[in-house]
């Protein structure tokens, strides 16, 4: 007997900008992420006003999947998967966002990647908006502070519900569309809602009232999508990181408690419908001015997901300040401390597998619905021996440790999870940084931040291991 369910989705996640490279082919609009040139652990990515020659912009090629989807398809097969998680990008099919006509080049290759993926019995997982949109949205619209892109990308998903109706059945709406909420940095509101915020702006308010107008954008998919074909599944997807508090001192219990809270209010919108009390007040004493109406209410309420998708790395600890406001709201100023009993990656990211185990809790005794670990995996710098081989026991030791803490959610606390899939399960680029050399693939791809190799695939110790796992229905760690 093994913990995980018959039917268990076994994958891994990538995301259309990150690994499809073929920027322009087959008449593909520039997006956010063509714009954002490469970074590192010290460098920011920058946003240039579009594309700029003498720039490197690292998602253009990527690993081009584009035209190597057939062989990439077929190692996956070999790995075992049952599921893939990927994007479609928004600009394959609606280049600029705001044409009447989809371009059916880019319809031709999702149906062409989804037939591929189907012909070895992996199952197409699909995030209608993975921070890809549309370029031109963000300069004729200002992105999602705009409620006409409402209207864009319910017909977007529109399109491509319509169109991939028979071949595929989970579907996400936004990637991490709570980022731009904890961390409200540049980076952020710009991947997640196409904002660049002008100098006499209010962030916060700009932030609510775009994460808004996606919610309800989601909501609205949600129903369409449940008309086109009732058996979808359609989830939202947020990124987790439990945050603890960093003494027993009830302030910072509290802290702590309001942080998730906030962190999280998106996935309340999503999977209950409503916003949070606490953040309806908020809303109030601030005067933001949001443009939520009465019939905006209506459409979350209708429009309720089906699943929680979320991607998990690590957790973060937090106290209270002397001066904590009352409500305990301090919107991406949230004091992080560093959890001194924790190891950290490269990056500086913490490893906390039994972060996992909490935030499978946490979820699931909140919102009472199925889970989908839909990324999780360590960033790391890989070095290959001299054989040609690379052993990267650091990630192996990482994802199993995170699956031994999945299977205790399900086997000891219950807890309803649909499936796994750990990010980047092929080298790509990465969305924060913009490096290639922060990998998180078992399967290696030979090309490094300054864009220079031959692209070839080859297998690491984690593949062998990975295959292994998937056998075994996660038995065998
Ligand atoms: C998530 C994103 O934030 O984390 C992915 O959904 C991203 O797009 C992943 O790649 C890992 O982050 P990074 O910055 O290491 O690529």
């Amino acid at each position: 007997m093994t913990a995980f369910p018959k039917g268990f989705l076994w994958g891994g996640a990538v995301a259309a900008h990150q690994f499809e490279g073929g920027w322009q082919a087959g008449g593909k609009g520039v997006s956010i992420a063509d714009v954002m040139t490469a970074g590192d652990n010290e460098t920011k990515r920058r946003i240039t006003d579009g594309v700029q020659s003498g720039e490197n912009y690292p998602n253009h090629d990527a690993i081009d999947y584009y035209h190597r989807y057939h062989e990439d398809d077929q190692l996956f097969a070999d790995l075992g998967l049952n599921c893939f998680r990927t994007s479609i990008a928004w600009t394959r099919i609606f280049p600029n966002g705001d044409e009447e006509q989809p371009n059916e080049a880019g319809l031709k290759f999702y149906d062409d990647v989804f037939d591929d993926l189907l012909s070895h019995q992996i199952e197409p997982v699909i995030t209608l908006s993975h921070f890809e949109m549309p370029y031109h949205l963000v300069k004729k619209y200002g992105g999602w502070r705009s409620r006409k892109v409402i209207d864009f990308f319910v017909k977007f998903a529109t399109v491509v519900f319509d169109r991939y109706k028979d071949k595929v059945k989970y579907w996400m709406t936004f990637n991490e569309i709570n980022n731009q909420v904890g961390m409200m940095n540049e980076w952020s509101l710009f991947t997640n809602s196409g904002l660049l915020i002008k100098p006499d702006e209010d962030k916060e308010a700009v932030m609510f009232q775009a994460a808004h107008y996606e919610a309800v954008a989601s909501a609205l998919a949600v129903q369409i999508g449940h008309r086109i074909n009732p058996d979808f599944q359609i989830g939202c997807m947020v990124a987790m990181g439990p945050v603890y508090p960093a003494t027993p001192n009830p302030n910072d219990v509290f802290k702590a408690e309001r942080t998730m809270q906030t962190n999280y209010y998106l996935a309340d919108v999503q999977v209950k419908g409503k916003y949070p009390a606490f953040l309806d007040r908020y809303f109030d004493r601030h005067a933001f001015n949001l443009d939520i109406t009465l019939e905006d209410r209506d459409v979350l309420l209708a429009g309720k997901v089906d699943y929680i998708g979320f991607s998990y790395y690590a957790s973060h600890v937090t106290e209270a300040s002397q001066d904590e406001p009352t409500d305990f709201i301090t919107m991406g100023h949230n004091r992080e401390v560093k959890n001194s009993t924790l190891q950290r990656s490269d990056w500086g990211w913490e490893i906390d597998p039994v972060g996992l185990r909490y935030a499978l809790n946490w979820f699931s005794d909140r919102y009472e619905v199925p889970l989908f670990i839909v990324e999780n995996g360590f960033g790391a710098f890989d070095k290959i021996n001299q054989d040609g081989h690379i052993q990267d026991d650091y990630r192996i030791d990482y994802l199993r440790q995170h699956i031994n803490q999945m299977r205790l959610a399900v086997e000891v606390d219950g807890v309803k999870l649909m499936g796994y899939t750990p990010w980047g399960i092929i080298d790509l680029v990465s969305a924060g940084t913009g490096q290639m050399e922060k990998r998180y693939g078992v399967i290696y791809v030979d090309k490094d931040d300054q864009g220079k190799g031959t692209l070839a695939r080859s297998k690491k110790a984690s593949f062998d291991w990975f295959q292994k796992v998937i056998r075994s229905n996660g038995d065998d760690l």
